[in-house]
């Protein structure tokens, strides 16, 4: 099994290489600079792994660095700006294909245009392979066949404690900075939608006794989770005090003086909550709660047990939701060892 990581050099890349190495996993550095390859090989101590450099804008190039690997496992944020180039590359390479985005729009668009390029390719891409996206997405799987048909599901997002963000996460807030601030993309009635009203004004969330205030949020989970369920409506919501910290200018050059992202002593403090409240059409209701350390070093377990489940356990071809990839108990169930737990309790009716 070879593994190519594009965007080896940064700061997920390279906790991304780590996780390879860990697992045994042969790996292909891949990425722009020659020389940032090198420095990231020689931090992580694989002297002896391929470094192919090749330009998001070269088509050619990068298909000749994905040629002769397995999958890809796609670190370059923002997406936003590169992150199709890739995918179109891997697919042409014949690579089944990851990414660790969290850009919801970018994920849209990535089911929106290369299903069918992929299905042809008898390659599967699953895009936002990350601490989020990846256990909400399969938590709502579980959380559906209780409750299906669904008449809603809402999925929160608790700020990060601890450590902060890497300057990719926040390059990538920048570049989407009016569809967070707009609260993105909801699902209702067979479509995605902008400027759907956030659903709830507060939530109570897990060991709180007072609500919580709350705001619509563009994750990436809104665009996974209606491809495996029969649903009516699906919104992702955040704690309304992060409104006020987008209002604070971040310019190039502030992004630049902060650290690549948290150490490991702050990436050991980082904790994390996503919660999942669904409501069947009958008013039956059940939540879903993971909580985790590290959200960078858990997103590189993600993927890389993603890429090499796509690999070693094929799914069908096509750009596909976690939950369609993936075996929903059994993934998260991996995720355990790793410190991630997952509860699924049942709620009250409505
Ligand atoms: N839950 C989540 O949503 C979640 C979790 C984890 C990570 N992420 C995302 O993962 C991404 C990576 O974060 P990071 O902290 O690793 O960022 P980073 O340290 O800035 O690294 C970015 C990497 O991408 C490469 N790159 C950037 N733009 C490129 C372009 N146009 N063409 C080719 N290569 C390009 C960089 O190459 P150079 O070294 O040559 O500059 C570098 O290797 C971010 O978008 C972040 O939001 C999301």
């Amino acid at each position: 099994m070879k593994i190519a990581v594009y965007g080896a050099s940064g700061y997920q890349g390279k906790l991304v290489l780590t996780e390879l190495a860990r697992r045994d996993i042969e790996t292909v550095l891949a990425g722009r600079n020659r020389a940032r390859l090198e420095e990231a090989a020689s931090a992580i101590g694989l002297p002896d792994a391929e470094r192919r450099s090749a330009d998001a804008s070269d088509h050619e190039a990068l298909v000749s660095a994905f040629r002769g690997c397995d999958a890809v496992i796609n670190c370059a944020g923002p997406f936003t700006s590169s992150g199709e180039a890739v995918v179109r590359a891997a697919i042409a390479a014949g690579c089944h294909y990851v990414d660790t985005s969290g850009e919801q729009l970018y994920v849209k668009k990535i089911f929106d245009t290369f299903t069918t390029e992929a299905e042809n390719a008898g390659v599967t891409v699953v895009p936002a392979a990350n601490d989020g996206c990846v256990p909400v997405d399969l938590m709502a799987h579980i959380l559906a066949d209780r409750l299906e048909p669904v008449e809603e599901i809402i999925t929160t997002h608790v700020v990060v404690g601890g450590g902060g963000m890497s300057r990719g996460s926040l390059r990538s807030v920048v570049e989407t900075i009016d569809a967070i601030k707009a609260g993105g993309l909801a699902y209702t009635d067979g479509d995605w939608h902008p400027g759907v009203p956030a659903r709830r004004t507060a939530i109570t969330l897990p060991g709180q006794s007072e609500a919580t205030p709350v705001m619509a949020f563009p994750v990436p989970e809104v665009v996974t989770i209606p491809r495996h369920i029969r649903v009516r409506r699906v919104q992702g919501l955040t704690e309304a005090a992060l409104g006020d910290r987008l209002n604070t200018p971040l310019t190039p050059e502030i992004i630049e003086s902060l650290p690549e992202g948290p150490d490991g002593d702050g990436r050991r403090t980082q904790h994390f909550t996503y919660v999942l409240d669904a409501t069947g059409i009958d008013g039956r209701r059940a939540r879903g709660i993971v909580q985790g350390p590290d959200t960078y070093g858990t997103t590189a377990v993600i993927a890389v047990e993603g890429a090499r489940r796509l690999i070693a356990e094929p799914a069908k071809p096509g750009v596909l939701a976690p939950a369609q990839a993936y075996p929903s108990t059994a993934f998260l169930d991996f995720l355990v060892p790793h410190g991630i737990q997952w509860i699924i309790e049942d709620a009250p009716a409505t």
